[in-house]
């Protein structure tokens, strides 16, 4: 069973660098860390694999502006894709989203990263727009997504436990 938690603690922020690293997403510096835990519309979901005893294998990161939600990154492991769990994430992070009263999601994402823009399309994002030259290091058009949030969730329950995020 896959579990799920909200946690913004350094120990899970050094996680994240790690699957930012295996995955070709930007990891971040100890700065930004700082100010992300000082961010209370920051969230992250990670996902675990108790089973497995192993450290993170995925996480969303996003920000909740209600009634706006922008995600910086979704990832999972190289080693564990193709098993739902980025669906998983999306799913719940979706209905966190919902029940905090955003109503729109948008992302941006390198032009060459059709694998995610196909995951994100699967899941109801569409284009609307593009950032010509956006990124550095290869330089790149930045492809935006948005969808409308789901006011229900059509999918039958998985198996997942949730731990909610910390208050305050
Ligand atoms: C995008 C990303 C998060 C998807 O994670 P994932 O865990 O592989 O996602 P899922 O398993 O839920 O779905 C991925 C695909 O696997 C398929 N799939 C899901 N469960 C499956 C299973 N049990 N067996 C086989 N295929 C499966 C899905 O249908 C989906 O197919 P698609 O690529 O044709 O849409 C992952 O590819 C990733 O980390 N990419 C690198 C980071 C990145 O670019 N992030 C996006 C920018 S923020």
């Amino acid at each position: 069973m896959t579990r799920l938690y909200h946690d913004r603690s350094f120990a899970v922020f050094r996680q994240i660098n790690r699957l930012a690293r295996a995955t070709g997403l930007s990891p971040y510096s100890p700065q930004q860390f700082t100010a992300m835990q000082a961010d209370h519309t920051l969230c992250c979901l990670v996902a675990e694999l108790p089973r497995f005893q192993r450290p993170p294998v995925g996480y969303i990161l996003y920000q909740l502006i209600v009634p706006e939600v922008e995600i910086y990154d979704l990832a999972v492991h190289p080693l564990w894709q193709k098993h739902g769990i980025g669906s998983l994430l999306w799913r719940i992070a979706q209905r966190h989203m919902r029940e905090a009263g955003a109503t729109e999601c948008r992302l941006e994402m390198r032009r060459s990263n059709t694998k995610a823009q196909r995951f994100y399309r699967g899941h109801g994002f569409q284009e609307h727009g593009v950032r010509q030259d956006y990124y550095r290091e290869p330089p790149e058009d930045a492809i935006l997504l948005h969808c409308r949030l789901l006011t229900d969730d059509p999918e039958p329950p998985v198996q997942f436990s949730l731990d909610l995020p910390p208050k305050g």
